[in-house]
């Protein structure tokens, strides 16, 4: 849209710049292409403001200087990502998450571990916050005092810088977090604001008494009602009641000041700089708040990413920014942004849903929840793709629709506990070796802790001994996996699930962590263990093999790259999921069987969908033998298909 007030601040704005800027092609006309959208959103957000002028001024200053400080190598990537619009998309990505200190140790001893992820299929690192917190109270790296400095139990500046250099040598690429929405009680700005210091009281949300706050928690929910209750803190030195959303150390950010925002772009900017190259942007849902709603998922936290977005297109076009919004389906695909035909939010996005559904379809045995959910997922836009996963560092919330509940027979409230019963060791008979996080007895809400490889059995069949358990469990880990890594979307496993870790308890006796039993599943690496991964019969080689095995084909499949091209197909059989991958010249199909007991698919079905040939299976790379026209899956067996003769 055309605006003559943003026409006659940006030519202002172009003569102030230095000539050297003003002579850089790819900075203007991504700074003219961009400014009109920028300018309409900051006149959303601050438009009531007599110094919108001022601060947007402040805003693009601060965008050149991040430009001019953006090495000739990572703009020359910026270039090559821009004309390859889809490398995000690409079927030879595939992520690792981890904890620099407990896969490794630090950034020094990483730099020996990238030929492991190497050896495993994996190109795409996450590693888990690094910038510098507390001691204490860091909610595992969540609380950040410092946004430009390593902290120093992971190394420094200078060993990241070598770590990415050696990343992108391998042609690899870095995740990193940005927690956008609350700092520590320690950064710098809240210390300040403790001081009296009302610039940067103006950072946060502060109220004089109760009244506001009490209002608020009308509507608010609780994140972590067990050991942080409620949502705002009380400060002694001000006198000021904070907002707290997630721990009372985690001060919320108030994003209707735009030096907030600006301050916060300049952060990333400035660690895009040291060339990462997708960052996670934490609790974006909660980034903007008002009296009497959720103060989750409202408009203007889209506005607020929106500009994000549109600073990283300006400065740094080839950075991809990953929405961490554990919400339900249809808020989720509003965080690619908001038209039908392109992202212009987050390029990527937890695919929340499926992970959970796919928790769902392991305690029930049937793939009924998981299939009414998935297929009435909403679409989402061309150039924006998923990261599929089936465990990672958080709880498992069961946050997908009601809908999808009902519709395949169950009661949304009963099923809910019955799932979290399952897994926590509540539910007689289950192989589930997991803790319920956060209980809250107010709504009776809970999530899931545990490990991907307790979850799914192997800590109990281990146990008890039974190696016909055993099997099956390892079966599940691996099945949960075929299914991340064929649907469309960057898979991102979790470390330590590769070589089916068990949960870890020794979080129970450390008084720094034994509140939060997420560290359950946050298990520190033994190396002597993980080289089981070399011993045939063990779980770990078990597990290591099949998920090298499917990351290789995943990266050989064209097909797999994800351009909406995944759909859920009717098997007619409820203990199957199924969907199909399609290009414009191969197909895959993928099923996958729920249940502990064999099932089958009729040949006339994969006729249908297959048309008659031969059919192979892509993950073990041989036949599919058809019984009297049925195709038999075994308990918990998936098949990656293909017509070998005949293509599409
Ligand atoms: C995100 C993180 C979680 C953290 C929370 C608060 O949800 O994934 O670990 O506790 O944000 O920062
Ligand atoms: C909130 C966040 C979710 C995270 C959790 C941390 O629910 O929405 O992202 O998993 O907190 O436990």
């Amino acid at each position: 849209m055309y605006h003559p007030k943003a026409h006659i601040l940006l030519k202002e704005l172009l003569s102030d710049l230095p000539v050297k800027l003003r002579e850089d092609q790819d900075f203007i006309l991504r700074l003219t292409a961009n400014f009109p959208e920028l300018y309409s959103r900051f006149q959303v957000l601050y438009g009531q403001r007599d110094d919108i002028d001022f601060q947007l001024t402040t805003l693009v200053n601060m965008l050149a200087v991040s430009y001019e400080g953006r090495s000739e190598k990572l703009r020359e990537t910026d270039l090559s990502r821009t004309r390859d619009e889809g490398w995000h998309l690409s079927e030879k990505i595939a992520g690792m998450t981890l904890y620099l200190d407990r896969f490794c140790d630090n950034l020094k001893s990483f730099i020996s571990k990238i030929d492991y992820l190497c050896e495993l299929g994996v190109n795409l690192v996450h590693l888990m916050p690094l910038m510098k917190g507390p001691e204490e109270k860091n909610d595992g790296g969540y609380a950040v005092s410092d946004y430009q400095k390593i902290d120093p139990r992971y190394g420094t500046n200078a060993e990241l810088k070598n770590v990415i250099s050696g990343l992108h040598k391998k042609d690899m690429y870095l995740m990193m977090d940005l927690v956008v929405n609350h700092t520590s009680d320690q950064h710098k700005w809240a210390k300040e604001a403790r001081k009296g210091n009302k610039q940067y009281q103006d950072y946060y949300y502060l109220f004089e008494d109760r009244i506001v706050p009490d209002l608020f928690e009308r509507s608010l929910p609780e994140i972590f009602p067990e050991n942080s209750p409620e949502n705002f803190t009380y400060s002694k030195e001000m006198d000021r009641w904070v907002m707290t959303v997630f721990n009372d150390y985690q001060w919320d950010l108030n994003y209707a000041n735009p030096e907030v925002l600006i301050k916060m772009i300049r952060m990333l900017l400035t660690q895009a700089n040291w060339g990462v190259d997708i960052f996670r942007l934490d609790a974006v849902a909660f980034l903007w708040k008002q009296l009497g709603t959720s103060s989750q998922n409202l408009p203007e936290a889209h506005i607020v990413l929106q500009l994000f977005k549109l600073c990283t297109q300006i400065v740094a076009p080839g950075v991809a920014l990953l929405a961490e919004a554990i919400v339900s389906p249809d808020e989720i695909v509003k965080y690619f942004g908001g038209s039908k035909t392109h992202n212009d939010e987050c390029d990527i996005a937890y695919n929340a849903t499926l992970m959970a559904l796919l928790w769902d379809a392991i305690a029930t045995h049937n793939a009924k929840v998981l299939n009414e959910g998935m297929r009435s997922m909403p679409p989402k836009p061309a150039g924006s793709t998923w990261i599929n996963y089936v465990r990672c560092h958080d709880d498992i919330g069961l946050g997908y629709e009601d809908e999808a509940i009902h519709n395949a027979g169950y009661t949304p409230y009963s099923h809910r506990r019955f799932i979290v019963d399952f897994f926590t060791g509540q539910f007689e008979g289950s192989f589930a070796e997991g803790m319920p996080f956060m209980f809250n007895p107010k709504n009776g809400d809970a999530r899931i802790s545990g490990s991907l490889a307790s979850l799914a059995g192997l800590e109990v069949s281990l146990k008890t001994g039974v190696k016909a358990n055993v099997k099956k469990a390892v079966n599940r880990i691996i099945l949960l996996h075929s299914v991340v890594i064929s649907f469309g979307g960057i898979p991102m496993l979790y470390y330590g699930d590769e070589i089916a870790t068990l949960n870890d308890y020794t979080f129970l006796d450390d008084p720094k962590r034994s509140d939060d039993n997420r560290w359950i599943h946050r298990p520190r690496i033994d190396w002597e263990v993980n080289s089981k991964r070399k011993e045939r019969g063990t779980p770990q080689h078990t597990v290591f093999t099949a998920l090298k095995r499917m990351l290789k084909v995943r990266s050989e499949s064209p097909e797999w790259a994800d351009h909406n091209n995944c759909k859920i197909l009717d098997v007619e059989n409820e203990h199957l999921f199924c969907f199909e991958r399609k290009s414009q010249t191969d197909i895959t199909f993928v099923i996958a069987n729920f249940k502990d007991r064999p099932q089958r698919v009729h040949k006339d079905w994969l006729v249908a969908c297959l048309h008659v040939g031969v059919y192979w299976d892509k993950y073990t790379d041989k036949p599919i033998q058809l019984d009297e026209g049925w195709l038999t899956l075994d308990p918990y067996q998936f098949v990656w298909l293909v017509n070998k003769v005949k293509r599409i």
